[in-house]
């Protein structure tokens, strides 16, 4: 770092040191500036569902942060070393050797994406009539959990429903609420327990490290697996680095490893965590498991050393893997993303908070407290920020969390968000600014807003393609 070589009269000259990110620009690609009548049109034709949106139609993409990062030079270089034969490509071994170095795992499937290795894990361990405890639920996770037979029960902190408590690791498994759904359904019919690393549906919100080994401890007392999602887990060990006391000194590889270390396997989401636009696996430490999920791989995805992608997508993933867990380029990651949640909190815009790892989550519910539930209010903020400036984000509230199957009602979740989701590496500070603009225009805007009517409602995962018209006063 170059701080200690400043002398101390500049730092305190100029009253602030400011970071930066690790890298600089080396190809540009142009994004459409969009009229306010452009808008109008594209929301109408998408049903105020901005997963219905054309890209074309966009100006700054915060839909997700899933497949939309940079990669590097090195991993576009990578690109070029694909071995494209069907069975046994270098690079699949080269992406096996860094997922045991860095995550630490025995044995490595590969898939096309996170929730094909969901498929995978979800119909190799669970029965009928099993239960899966969890710290929140995820929509491709509890729903391949649900296909399979088991029913997910949600087992996080009471902190991680409320927007406003400051708890820093409100990912955290309630050991209490654990141990006493053991007791209730039997540990026999708990086939493992699914931790996430930085709680998507929360807000983001990490796991500590201290959680994850009482975790560990309770689990052995009863022979239960714990199987990690570990889509952002190296975000995730960049908070314990920070907030957790000991660890301010460990490098982020040496922590994710510890973390791992606790659990029997993970399931990824490549197109996360390690800046690839495609990608996953599954890898666990258990052979019999293994041997299931390498059969079945080959039915759904393709070859056990493939799975669903190419020899040169393995090669930019296995860089990725690599980039993800430097120090630098984590604390430029996570900084981005407070930049932008600082600027709301200055206007006092309700986010939760503490900021998380991959995003803001704007608080649906506290900014259109006169929009009931089932009027989908986050549904509506995130047309409205559409509307406003071309920026596209994303509902994770009612209409996220879909049916109850049993009653068929909607579930109603305590979180009614919209998420702001910044992709790595790829938007300036100054796309921050002008979100941050954006989300204060429509919050002045905000009591002038209704709700929505659902008219369209697919049968699963209803959020990525249902269908709303505005209601009128
Ligand atoms: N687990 C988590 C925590 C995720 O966030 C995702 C995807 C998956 C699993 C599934 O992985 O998309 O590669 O099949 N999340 C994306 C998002 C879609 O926008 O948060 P996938």
């Amino acid at each position: 770092m170059t701080i200690e070589v400043i002398p101390q009269t500049m730092g305190q000259q100029f009253g602030r040191r400011s970071w930066a990110e690790p890298w600089k620009i080396k190809m540009v690609e142009p994004i459409r500036m969009t009229s306010q009548a452009d808008r109008e049109r594209a929301i109408v034709e998408a049903g105020y569902n901005t997963f219905l949106l054309r890209s074309v139609d966009v100006y700054i993409d915060l839909l997700t942060d899933s497949g939309t990062s940079a990669m590097s030079d090195r991993q576009w270089a990578g690109l070029m070393l694909g071995d494209e034969a069907y069975a046994g490509s270098v690079n699949f071994y080269r992406l096996e050797e860094a997922i045991r170095n860095y995550y630490g795992y025995k044995h490595v499937v590969p898939t096309h994406q996170g929730r094909g290795a969901e498929h995978l894990i979800s119909q190799a361990v669970i029965k009928q009539g099993d239960t899966i405890p969890g710290n929140m639920y995820f929509t491709t996770t509890r729903l391949h959990q649900e296909l399979a037979g088991g029913t997910f029960v949600d087992v996080i902190i009471d902190e991680a429903h409320d927007p406003s408590s400051e708890h820093p690791f409100k990912g955290n498994i309630d050991l209490d609420k654990l141990q006493t759904l053991i007791d209730r359904v039997g540990a026999e019919h708990i086939p493992y327990i699914s931790l996430a690393g930085t709680v998507n549906m929360a807000g983001g919100q990490p796991v500590s490290m201290a959680n994850v080994k009482a975790l560990r401890q309770l689990c052995d007392r009863y022979g239960i697996r714990i199987y990690l999602d570990a889509t952002r887990m190296a975000e995730n060990v960049f908070f314990i680095q920070e907030r957790e006391p000991g660890y301010a000194d460990v490098p982020i590889a040496t922590l994710l490893k510890e973390f791992c270390s606790y659990t029997d396997g993970a399931w990824m989401s490549a197109k996360k965590d390690h800046l690839v636009n495609i990608g996953g696996w599954l890898a666990v430490n258990d052979h019999e498991v293994f041997d299931k999920a390498r059969n079945m791989v080959v039915i759904y995805e393709g070859l056990h050393t493939y799975g669903g992608m190419a020899g040169r997508d393995m090669e930019a993933l296995a860089i990725g893997i690599e980039e993800a867990v430097q120090d630098d380029h984590m604390r430029a990651r996570i900084g981005q993303v407070r930049y932008l949640g600082d600027l709301l909190i200055d206007w006092e815009i309700p986010i939760v908070c503490p900021v998380g790892g991959h995003a803001i989550f704007l608080d649906a519910k506290r900014i259109y407290p006169h929009i009931p539930q089932d009027q989908f209010p986050a549904q509506r903020l995130a047309a409205e920020l559409y509307l406003d400036s071309g920026i596209r984000s994303m509902e994770r509230g009612v209409v996220s969390a879909g049916r109850d199957p049993e009653s068929g009602e909607h579930r109603y979740p305590a979180l009614e968000l919209v998420r702001l989701t910044i992709p790595r590496r790829v938007y300036t500070q100054a796309h921050m600014d002008v979100t941050a603009e954006a989300v204060k225009a429509i919050y002045d805007d905000r009591e002038r807003t209704r709700g929505l009517e659902m008219v369209y409602e697919p049968e699963y995962l209803r959020f990525f393609q249902a269908r709303f018209a505005p209601l009128k006063d």
